[in-house]
């Protein structure tokens, strides 16, 4: 299972990566205007900073919701650095515009899907990711996981290659969970990539090791 970043923070994309386990990074207006990147030029010079820092995929998102303005928004993206995967929202001229790029062969993340037959969509129009919002979903009371475990059958019936890029991921059971189900990838702020390596017994078992080292 690949391991993304979901943040638009440098130095916790720098720290993630010099653990020495990510495999890319995504990012949305959201993430990008906590960190105080406004404007146009910042905002493409900041994809470029994280291009930078990891070897992976990096998603960068259109804000325009109509189909030329997606193309042409994506296209500029593309152009930037050869990780960026423009990252489009699930809806009608997202479709056609992820068609668009597959196409050309620019590689896209579908964003915002809450259903299968949303991740089916995305599937057919070739998305090279697809991001379900698990924690999102469980915030209304609907199961994330049981998505994920949906879209994985789905997937698999017909050999789509379309990565289930499990997002808005919000704790280390839910990293878990999804490697159990077979999710492609997950992207999870640090907080939750990091606790994945917490144990007390780790930290018992160690600090006992150490301590008779020294007898
Ligand atoms: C990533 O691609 C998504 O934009 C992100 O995981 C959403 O997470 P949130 O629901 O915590 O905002």
């Amino acid at each position: 299972m690949k391991f993304f970043i979901d943040t638009a923070n440098l130095a916790q994309i720098k720290e993630a990566q010099d653990l020495g386990v990510l495999d890319g990074v995504t990012t949305n207006p959201s993430l990008m205007a906590k960190e105080g990147i406004k404007g146009q030029e910042n905002i493409l010079k900041h994809y470029v900073d994280i291009c930078n820092i990891v070897t992976g995929d990096v998603s960068a998102e259109v804000i325009s919701t109509d189909f030329d303005g997606m193309v042409k928004e994506g296209e500029a993206l593309a152009k930037l650095h050869p990780q960026i995967v423009v990252k489009i929202p699930m809806i009608k001229d997202g479709i056609k515009a992820i068609k668009y790029f597959t196409e050309k062969g620019i590689k896209t993340n579908c964003t915002l899907v809450f259903s299968a037959g949303q991740a089916l969509l995305a599937a057919k129009a070739g998305a090279t990711y697809m991001s379900p919002f698990i924690g999102r979903l469980d915030d209304v009371s609907t199961d994330g996981l049981k998505l994920i475990e949906d879209i994985r059958i789905i997937y698999d019936n017909y050999g789509y290659e379309t990565e289930i890029l499990a997002a808005s991921v919000r704790h280390p059971m839910h990293i878990i969970e999804c490697a159990k189900i077979g999710a492609d990838v997950i992207t999870a702020p640090l907080s939750a990539i990091a606790a994945l390596l917490k144990h007390p017994l780790t930290d018992s078992g160690l600090a006992q090791f150490l301590a008779d080292a020294k007898k």
